[in-house]
Parts: C-alpha cells; structure tokens; sequence
C-alpha cells in the first residue's frame, strides 16, 4: 500500500527519471516493513524513511506521522507543528534530522501502523511539493502480565489418584496471551478465557484444567505474550487418603482372624468335649484288649489309639 502511494505521488516525467531508483526504494520498503517493539511507560523512536541532509533544514520540508492511514499523529511544515492529535499531546518529539518519530511515555493504544511520509517543498523551481518517501512502520506494544498464580482445588480423590481442577491466571497484560503448561514432563493444553474491555486494553486471563495426579508433581503454567514470558510453578501433591480405602480391608482381616479364632476355639473346646470320652472309650476299650494282648505286645499305653486303629482295621 506504501509502496503504491509512493508511486502515485510521483508527477509522471520524475516517475520515468527516476525509475529505477523509486523501484529500488520501493523494493527495499516492502521488502524489509519496519517493526518495532516497546513496552508500556518506555519511550520509543518510530524510523521515519528520510534523513534531512545537513545543507538543508526541516524548513524546506512537510513531515506527516500519521497511524492507520487516517489519524494525524504529529505534522510540521516549513519547519511547525501544524497538527497534534490529543491521544498523543505531550508525548511526541520530532528529531529533525532523521524525522524519528519520539514517543514517551507509551500507551497500550499506540499500539498499531504508523506511515511517515515526507515532502520536499522547494525541490524544483516551479514549487510544487514532491514526495520524498512515505514508509509504514508498525509499533507493536507489550504490557507485562503479573506473575501467573495457580490454584487446584481437589474434587475426587480415590487411593491411585488425586482429581483436581487447576486454575491460572495472570492480569494486566498487553497483547492477548497464550497459557501453555507443562505437568509431568507432558504438554497440556488449557481451557483459556480472556476479559478485556477491548481490543486495545489489558487482558485478563484465566486458564483451567482437570487432572488426574497419581504422584506428587510439578505443574508449570506460562503466561506468553509477544514473546515475553511469565511462569509459575507449583508442586501438586497428591492427597494420601489411603486411610480410609484401607479401613475395610484390615477390618476384614480382622474379621478373617476372629472367625478363625472363633472356629479354632470352638473346635477345641469340641475336642475337649468329646476326644477325652473317646479316649476313655478307646482306651478302657484297649486296656482290655491290652489286658488280653499283654504278652503279645509290650507297647505303651500311649499307642493305645494307634493299637485301636489298627485293630479297627
Ligand atoms: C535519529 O537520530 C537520533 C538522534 O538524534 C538517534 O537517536 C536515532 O537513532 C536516529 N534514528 C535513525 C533511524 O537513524
Ligand atoms: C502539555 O504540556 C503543557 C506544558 O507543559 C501543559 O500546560 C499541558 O497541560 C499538557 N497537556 C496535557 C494534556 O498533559
Ligand atoms: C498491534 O500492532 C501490531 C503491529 O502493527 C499489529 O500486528 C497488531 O495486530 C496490533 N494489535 C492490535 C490488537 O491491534
Ligand atoms: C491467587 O488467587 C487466589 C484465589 O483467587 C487468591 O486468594 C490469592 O490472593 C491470589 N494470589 C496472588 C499472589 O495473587
Ligand atoms: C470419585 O471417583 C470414583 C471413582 O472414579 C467414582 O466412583 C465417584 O463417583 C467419584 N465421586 C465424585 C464425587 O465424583
Ligand atoms: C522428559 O522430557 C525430556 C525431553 O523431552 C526427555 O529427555 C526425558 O527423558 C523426559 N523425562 C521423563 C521422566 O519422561
Ligand atoms: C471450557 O470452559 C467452558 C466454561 O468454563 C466450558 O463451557 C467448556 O466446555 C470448556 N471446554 C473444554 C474443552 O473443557
Ligand atoms: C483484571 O484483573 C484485575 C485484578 O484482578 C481487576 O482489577 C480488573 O478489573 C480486571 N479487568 C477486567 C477487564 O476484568
Ligand atoms: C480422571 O479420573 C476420572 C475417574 O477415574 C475420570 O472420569 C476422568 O476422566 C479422569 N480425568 C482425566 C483428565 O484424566
Ligand atoms: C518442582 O520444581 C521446583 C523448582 O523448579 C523444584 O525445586 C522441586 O524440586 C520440584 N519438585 C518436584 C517434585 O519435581
């Protein structure tokens, strides 16, 4: 668009005298657009396409800073301002030799395209103003976001896992953000929501995520704007509320273990119901066959239940 202007600025007989170095301006305009970049409260020079040669003065020339084609930003000719925009009072300054655009201190709402065009006004005896050179530079501006602050909210937990909500957020800063994070040595990706009251305002903004955490962990959230960027980190830890998934299952020993004893007991005093009255059975059944099997046998008394068995069979 620059480039276009500049060519049909040109009266037709300079157009063609002039061509080659106009295409080599122009291509070298286009080629290379200007930006630069400066943060909110700083001061920053905007280039202008002209350096004024030290025999010459501002006097021979206009000078238009404009923004976004329409807006006069700052205007001189014959070497006075002749035009002042009141977004920008107080806080322009033309150098006037290289016609670098000064502004200072810096506001969100500079942010944008900036043209300087320049016109030589006694070039040729018939003064009739030429244009030197109009080149676009754009101005792109960064507010700083405050330190991201992470907050997690545990909503489940079970005895493998710990499932939180994780909250990010980070305000006052300029231009709109990305939240990007890392957990776990994996990237994760945000659920992201921005509040500005326009375009051209600092943004606020919040990112969410649901987690499962099965360990304790790191969890970094960056808030990066115009390749600044500002990080957090917090460790995430995992809530070790085993105790209560661990209740029912060394309740249940318990209960194994009792049931156990119990039947143990039981099965005891059984025996000591009933074995004795057996033994007494067996044994005074076997002492009378001992009696009678005395010289055959000289075993002890205390095989008599194998004796019996035996003789069962
Ligand atoms: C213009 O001149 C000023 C000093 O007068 C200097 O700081 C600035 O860098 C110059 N800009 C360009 C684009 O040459
Ligand atoms: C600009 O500066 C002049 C002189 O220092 C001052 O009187 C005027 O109030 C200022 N204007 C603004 C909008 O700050
Ligand atoms: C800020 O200016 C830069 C450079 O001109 C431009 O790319 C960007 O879109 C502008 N941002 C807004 C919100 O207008
Ligand atoms: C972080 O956010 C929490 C909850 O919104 C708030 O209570 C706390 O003050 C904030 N911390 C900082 C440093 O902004
Ligand atoms: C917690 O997680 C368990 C297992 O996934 C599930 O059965 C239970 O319904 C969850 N509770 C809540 C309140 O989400
Ligand atoms: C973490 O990521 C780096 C690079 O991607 C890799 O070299 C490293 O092995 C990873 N560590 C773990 C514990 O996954
Ligand atoms: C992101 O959050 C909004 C509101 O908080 C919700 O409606 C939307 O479903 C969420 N998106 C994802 C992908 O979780
Ligand atoms: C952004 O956050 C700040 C501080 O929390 C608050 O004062 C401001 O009103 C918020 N801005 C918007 C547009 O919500
Ligand atoms: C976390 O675990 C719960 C229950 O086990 C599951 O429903 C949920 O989808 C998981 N969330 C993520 C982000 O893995
Ligand atoms: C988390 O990060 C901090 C700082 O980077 C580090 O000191 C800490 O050891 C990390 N913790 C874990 C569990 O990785």
């Amino acid at each position: 668009m620059g480039c276009l202007a500049v060519m049909a600025g040109w009266p037709l007989k300079r157009w063609l005298g002039l061509t080659l170095v106009v295409l080599h301006l122009v291509t070298l305009d286009c080629a290379l657009p200007k930006e630069v970049k400066s943060k909110v409260g700083e001061k920053v020079g905007l280039p202008c396409c002209h350096e004024i040669p030290s025999s010459e003065s501002l006097r021979n020339y206009r000078v238009y800073w404009q923004k976004n084609t329409k807006e006069v930003v700052l205007a001189y000719s014959e070497g006075e301002k002749i035009s002042d925009h009141d977004q920008y009072t107080n806080r322009t300054e033309l150098d006037s030799k290289n016609l670098t655009l000064w502004i200072s201190p810096v506001e969100i709402l500079d942010n944008g395209t900036y043209q300087c065009v320049v016109q030589h006004l006694r070039f040729s005896h018939d003064f009739s103003p030429r244009v030197v050179c109009d080149a676009p530079v754009s101005l792109s501006v960064t507010a700083d976001f405050s330190e991201p602050n992470i907050t997690s909210n545990v909503i489940n937990t079970t005895c493998e896992s710990t499932e939180m909500v994780v909250t990010c957020s980070s305000h006052g800063g300029f231009p709109k953000p990305k939240i990007s994070g890392v957990f776990n040595n994996g990237s994760l990706v945000w659920n992201t929501t921005w509040v500005s009251e326009s375009s051209l305002s600092p943004y606020n903004v919040t990112g969410k995520l649901h987690l499962n955490v099965t360990k304790d962990v790191n969890l970094t959230c960056s808030v990066e704007y115009n390749g600044f960027v500002k990080s957090t980190s917090l460790l995430l830890t995992k809530t070790n509320d085993c105790i209560a998934p661990t209740m029912p299952p060394s309740y249940n020993v318990i209960t194994a273990t009792s049931i156990i004893f119990i039947i143990f007991l039981l099965a005891i005093t059984l025996a000591a119901r009933y074995f004795p009255r057996h033994a007494c059975f067996h044994c005074s059944k076997n002492q009378d066959s001992m009696e009678e099997d005395e010289k055959e046998s000289m075993k002890p008394p205390m095989i008599c239940k194998m004796t019996s068995e035996t003789s069962s069979l």
